[in-house]
């Protein structure tokens, strides 16, 4: 940990610095995101190629929202392709998806698996006392949802919706 003149207690930073770390997942979750809007295929291929970008967008800067906390505490904000390939466990696999209703899918496994891991963060930290910390996460959890409601507005069924949410379940358990 680097010092600072932050107020914090140096336990409760670490602690916080620990919890940032998600951010990979972020990065994860822009990187998809991307690969989606490249290669998605459907008839609502415009719409969902310029929705796609802006998820990516939106995910860079939640990971530097929270890379940028993580480090005015005092830890190292790690961000390359080795660090996400080796620490990101979205859950969903995109793989080399194209199809709408696949893509689409995967993309809203990911975001509920991200979505659901920052409820516990949001609370640990207001709860370790690092309410700032908490806020930003926060922030990061309306962005999220957000993307997440998106996302599964262009579902094509309600039954797509509920094999989404059994196999959110399925991770959940394992
Ligand atoms: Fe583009």
């Amino acid at each position: 940990m680097t010092p600072t003149c932050n107020h914090l207690d140096e336990n409760v930073r670490a602690r916080t610095v620990s919890i940032l770390r998600a951010l990979t997942l972020a990065l994860d979750l822009a990187l998809r995101s991307k690969q989606s809007h490249w290669n998605i295929k459907g008839p609502g291929f415009i719409a969902l190629h310029q929705m796609l970008d802006d998820l990516t967008g939106q995910m860079h800067d939640a990971a530097d929202t929270m890379a940028e906390r993580l480090v005015a505490l005092g830890g190292f904000a790690e961000g390359t392709a080795q660090h996400i390939h080796e620490n990101a466990c979205i859950g969903s696999e995109l793989g080399h998806r194209t199809g709408q209703a696949d893509v689409l899918t995967a993309l809203t496994q990911g975001y509920a698996t991200f979505s659901q891991s920052l409820i516990g963060q949001i609370d640990e930290t207001a709860q370790i006392g690092d309410p700032t910390s908490s806020d930003v996460l926060t922030e990061v959890s309306r962005t999220v949802d957000k993307s997440l409601w998106f996302l599964e507005a262009h579902l094509p069924s309600d039954k797509l919706a509920r094999s989404v949410l059994s196999e959110q379940t399925a991770l959940a358990g394992q």
